[in-house]
């Protein structure tokens, strides 16, 4: 990425972004003023929504159809924000249209579908990203490079707790439509316990819990799970995804090494701790105001570093498909009530 002597970057990733909803109005909110993207349009058939997001990149060309945005629009990459349900079609077609895709997660309710797509970008030489955000947020990203050094000894459980503040509309949650809260929520999770450990999910094993909004059972889904897994190594993973936080929107992450622990916080500011036999301090650099926000432009940021060649790690669609296998194998084990292999 070509940079002037005072660090800014002089050829901003041009990318058009496809469905302005929750998520992908929260992008086009944090993505202002980044240096490595330049938002150059939007699609989405809802003008309110399309009116909204002009606000924020008053350069942006706005299209009713993705379509034709993907037909005529000068972009170099697409940014996927809408229904699972309609990723393949707009990843495919992206990629087709030889762009490069930042999708968010999971990339296909279907893992061979997300499988299939991973292949199809990696032989045309493009990007295919999946947006497990907190793989770019400081709080995690300190904590993964403290475990990696060895700083907490050997990873014996790993917990992960996302709590969702409220439920989303029950027409989002139905299953058809968001792949339900294991793989809606706990992709995110099954992916962090991988990437944090280094290490293959081998198995998991899901607890049903009361379900506390009956409009998300009417639909087929839950509100709370709870799910027990074992990596590769014999280490544990518990998983615990609710619907009903009530306070914000909140995730905790704890390693637990045989010498040591890492925590890491999100609410009310994002940190992450390291509690070894010296005592409990934080990890330096770990501090973010908003994790969140944070790791959605770092996320960004390190999609543009890609597509303009720097060796970055980023998740791709088979990180995605994995984290979907373990979701769909924690819903199998609701109905056989045995681990199930992932
Ligand atoms: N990474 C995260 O933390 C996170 C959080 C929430 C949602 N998501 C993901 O974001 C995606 C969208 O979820 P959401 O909650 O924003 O959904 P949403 O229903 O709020 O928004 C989807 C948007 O897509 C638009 N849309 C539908 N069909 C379209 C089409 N053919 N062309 C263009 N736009 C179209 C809709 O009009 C709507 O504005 C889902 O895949 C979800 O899993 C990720």
């Amino acid at each position: 990425m070509g940079r002037l002597g005072n660090d800014r970057v002089t050829d901003p990733l041009r990318v058009g972004v496809v469905g302005l909803g929750r998520m992908g109005s929260y992008h086009a909110e944090a993505l202002v003023d980044l240096d490595e993207v330049a938002i150059a349009a939007m699609a989405d058939p809802r003008p309110g929504a399309r009116g909204r997001a002009a606000q924020l990149h008053p350069q942006a060309t706005l299209y009713a159809d993705a379509a034709e945005m993907l037909d005529r629009a000068r972009c170099e990459a697409v940014l996927v924000a809408t229904p699972t349900p309609h990723h393949p079609g707009f990843v495919e077609a992206s990629l087709d249209a030889g762009l490069h895709v930042l999708c968010e997660k999971p990339v296909a309710l279907d893992p061979d579908e997300s499988d299939r797509l991973g292949r199809l970008a990696t032989s045309a030489g493009l990007v295919l990203q999946v947006g497990f955000w907190r793989r770019f947020a400081s709080p995690w990203v300190a904590a993964r490079d403290a475990v990696a050094a060895g700083r907490v000894g050997r990873p014996v459980l790993i917990r992960l707790s996302q709590w969702d503040a409220d439920p989303p509309p029950p027409e989002f949650c139905d299953p058809a439509v968001s792949g339900g809260l294991a793989v809606d929520c706990g992709v995110h999770e099954f992916d962090l316990a991988e990437w944090l450990s280094g290490e293959r999910l081998v198995g998991v094993r899901g607890e049903p819990m009361p379900i506390v909004e009956p409009r998300i059972g009417d639909v087929g889904d839950l509100d709370n799970l709870l799910v027990v897994g074992a990596l590769h190594s014999g280490a544990k993973i518990v998983v615990d995804l609710s619907r009903n936080g009530r306070y914000g929107d909140d995730v905790r992450t704890e390693i637990l090494g045989d010498s040591g622990a890492v925590f890491v916080d999100m609410l009310p500011h994002g940190r992450a701790r390291i509690g070894t036999g010296d005592g409990v301090v934080d990890l330096p650099g770990s501090a973010a105001a908003d994790a969140m926000r944070a790791g959605v432009r770092a996320q960004a940021a390190a999609f543009a570093a890609r597509v303009r060649g720097a060796a970055v790690d980023v998740p791709d669609a088979f990180a995605s498909s994995r984290a979907v296998r373990a979701a769909l194998a924690a819903m199998r084990s609701l109905d056989s009530g045995a681990v199930e292999p992932v």
